[in-house]
């Protein structure tokens, strides 16, 4: 049987892509920053995962603003990156795992989510810059499963959506019947606005709630609508939403093992947390 093993959430500017190329870990700026990740990638090469879920939002790659799908999940045999125009390097394709995939697609659709079922998608810096913080080397020792939510284009699924999706593809990892340790990322946030009159807007406060709460009462940032947290977090910090829908697929019993937090990288306030799930323990309510 598969299990939900723990789940990641990470801010994903592109500009990180290239400080990994040209190797700045101990460049003063990017210090604090990639210290943050050393735990995370020690966890991760612990626990390890052969399969990742990762909840991100695609900036245009495969969707743009005349057609977005507000859920879309990749059921392809293998994902590459295209380059955006941020100079990224390209790296080795990511193996699918389409039976994976299609067990998440029916069952997040007979959870009445209507889903866009991908079977060629390409993947963004949402998707490789976390792949390549957790993974390095760009080896891609996992096969993966894209989940992309719509923080784009108004109106945009609400927080608590989120968080449901995220609880049905937790039960559909657990009702697999082949055996998979699945990790969960989710990516994007935390408080930023790339654009428009408040370009630059970080908001600290909130970011530092939204971290500690979404551990233990991740309920009580699903009342907020998208809008809100377009005011309070920034445009883009609504990528949050992909963090909630990593935090509902966590069904388990969650500890915390480590998070960061550090402002700013590019226009962002940046986050870590890295959460495992034990499903040993109490089910947390649907
Ligand atoms: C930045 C942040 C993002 O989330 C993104 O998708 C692109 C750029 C930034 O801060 O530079
Ligand atoms: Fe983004």
């Amino acid at each position: 049987m598969a299990t939900v093993i723990g789940g990641i959430a990470t801010s994903h500017i592109p500009s990180i892509a290239n400080a990994i190329a040209k190797g700045l870990y101990d460049d003063p700026y990017w210090k604090p920053f990639f210290e943050g990740f050393k735990r995370a990638r020690q966890w991760v090469a612990e626990v390890k995962p052969d399969a990742v879920v990762i909840f991100y939002n695609d900036h245009g790659l495969n969707f743009f603003l005349d057609k977005l799908p507000t859920f879309a999940i990749g059921a392809a045999p293998e994902y590459r990156h295209a380059d955006e125009g941020w100079g990224i390097p390209i790296q080795r394709p990511f193996r699918g795992d389409p039976d994976l995939s299609w067990q998440l697609i029916e069952a997040a659709v007979g959870d009445e989510f209507d889903i866009t079922m991908c079977q060629e998608m390409l993947v963004d810096h949402a998707f490789t810059v976390p792949m390549s913080l957790l993974f390095p080397g760009g080896d891609w020792p996992v096969r993966v499963v894209p989940v992309a939510i719509n923080t784009v284009q108004h109106p945009l699924p609400s927080p608590s959506r989120c968080f449901r999706l995220g609880q049905s593809i937790g039960r559909a990892i657990e009702s697999y019947n082949k055996d998979a340790r699945v990790l969960v990322l989710g990516t994007g946030g935390l408080s930023h606005q790339l654009d428009g009159t408040r370009a630059g807007f970080i908001n600290t406060v909130f970011d530092r709630k939204c971290l500690d709460q979404i551990v233990h009462e991740p309920k009580a940032l699903t009342g907020y609508s998208a809008l809100d947290l377009v005011e309070i977090a920034g445009a883009q910090g609504v990528e949050f939403l992909n963090w909630l829908a990593m935090r509902g697929a966590l069904t388990g019993t969650v500890a915390k093992i480590h998070s960061n937090y550090h402002v700013p990288i590019s226009n962002t306030a940046t986050g870590l947390l890295v959460l495992e799930n034990r499903s040993d323990g109490q089910r947390e309510a649907a």
